[in-house]
């Protein structure tokens, strides 16, 4: 079928709920080259969401997928263990940086392995607060929807939200909630969340822990200050509050360390992993401190298809080329190329307001104004479509819908990085003409 064709189908028979940022349709994937159903070619700057971290249908991936399709597909690990799973348990519990034996559990998604971080933190802990951010994204289910930060498109209507969950300032210095710039601020966010937040709605006693991206992912690439990071970290180590990282977007070799937290020198005590464990085959892991994982009664966590043994087979497999050299010191030469590029870029273009990221997570934040920083929404849509109509795939995110996400395959070949990079500098000048 065409193009065309497929897009009427998606009309008439997927539900208005699912949204598709890209009017098209992909028929096929080459490690950071797509092609869609009508044979056109696309710089993928996207990795399906930065899951696509060794390239899409990377061989040595199929051959371990193949390997296992032959051997068995699903048994349950409910009804029986299997070796993929436990061999991918292990590797998560000796890679996790929590400055402790680990112990894990795998699931389905990025949601999935928030929830469960929950429920082991309270059930460790005896305690039901959780403290999120704001500007945060966490997952579609309720739970993960509460600790959300972001209300219109996710949340919106779909109250009533899950009890005990809060929400702090992110330390989101471009836009900053206080107003104020770092490091004259002294942290100021980090002071709210202890002196206020702490104090009024959720005192440490009542709090099983704080819910935290190292960088925030869908809120448009925001890196917080290490010392933020750090000083959070102590904070809640002598007040017994457990810090969950949701490193669904930020691990495994996207920031250039196998784990985010890694950059700011900080352990976590459970970690929500996703997206790129298994390059594209659904799969997400809790893995954490053993004896909170072990604070759970038998039959406490599971489900029907987490820890598929297709899935974890080539996980197993990603975890083995990213800890075998290469992959990680690659991500700081992409991260390095695109920040340099972006740089430049900002200097030519008035439009881009901020230029962040970290590893080869990088993005541009688009305003209308420089000093007013009103959020160029609309403009970041043409960028978008300017750039698919240019034959490069990329993100959008943010709290205003005005960043724009690079996260290409960890793989991707210099040149056609450098080629994704000029089509968006053309894309942007394209939609900078307009603008005057
Ligand atoms: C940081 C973070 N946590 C959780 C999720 C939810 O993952 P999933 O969509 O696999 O449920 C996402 C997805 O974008 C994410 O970026």
């Amino acid at each position: 079928m065409d193009e065309t064709s497929l897009l009427e189908l998606r009309q008439r028979f997927v539900g208005r709920g699912i949204s598709t940022l890209h009017p098209i349709v992909i028929s096929e994937g080459r490690n950071a080259l797509l092609r869609t159903v009508d044979g056109r070619e696309l710089i993928d700057f996207t990795s399906g969401i930065g899951v696509a971290n060794l390239g899409h249908c990377n061989e040595r991936l199929i051959a371990a997928a193949e390997r296992q399709l032959r051997r068995l597909w699903h048994i349950c690990f409910a009804v029986a263990a299997y070796e993929p799973y436990l061999v991918v348990a292990r590797k998560l519990s000796e890679l996790a940086p929590t400055g402790s034996e680990n112990k894990a559990a795998l699931f389905n998604s990025g949601a999935e392995a928030v929830e469960n971080a929950v429920k082991v933190a309270r059930l460790a802990t005896r305690r039901q607060g959780v403290i999120a951010f704001e500007n945060s994204f966490h997952g579609r289910t309720y739970l993960a929807l509460t600790a959300t930060g972001k209300y219109h498109p996710y949340k919106a209507g779909l109250e009533p939200f899950a009890p005990g969950v809060h929400h702090a300032p992110y330390p989101y210095c471009y836009r900053c909630p206080f107003g104020q710039s770092y490091p004259d601020c002294g942290l100021s966010c980090l002071d709210y969340l202890r002196r206020w937040v702490m104090r009024t709605v959720a005192p440490p006693s009542s709090v099983a822990a704080v819910l935290f991206e190292p960088i925030q992912g869908e809120g448009g690439f925001v890196v917080p200050p290490a010392d933020y990071v750090r000083e959070l970290r102590g904070f809640l180590r002598e007040n017994d509050v457990l810090l969950i990282a949701d490193e669904v977007q930020t691990a495994f070799g996207r920031t250039g360390r196998l784990f985010a937290l890694e950059n700011f020198g900080v352990t976590a005590d459970l970690f929500a992993l996703g997206k790129a464990i298994a390059n594209g085959l659904p799969l997400s892991a809790t893995v954490g401190r053993a004896e909170l994982m072990d604070a759970v009664h038998p039959m406490g966590l599971g489900t029907t298809f987490g820890g598929n043994p297709v899935a974890a087979a080539v996980a197993s497999e990603v975890l083995e080329v990213m800890t075998s050299g290469g992959v990680l010191e690659r991500a700081v030469e992409l991260g390095r190329i695109m920040e340099r590029r972006l740089l430049e870029i900002s200097e030519r273009y008035e439009i881009v307001g901020d230029v962040r990221g970290m590893g080869a997570m990088r993005a541009l934040e688009l305003v209308r104004d420089r000093r007013s920083k009103e959020p160029a929404t609309e403009e970041t849509d043409r960028l978008v479509a300017e750039a698919r109509s240019r034959g490069l795939l990329l993100l959008k995110g943010g709290l205003f819908g005005n960043v724009v996400r690079l996260h290409p395959p960890l793989t991707i070949e210099r040149e056609l990085l450098e080629r994704g990079l000029d089509l968006l500098e053309q894309s942007l000048a394209e939609i900078s003409k307009v603008r005057r």
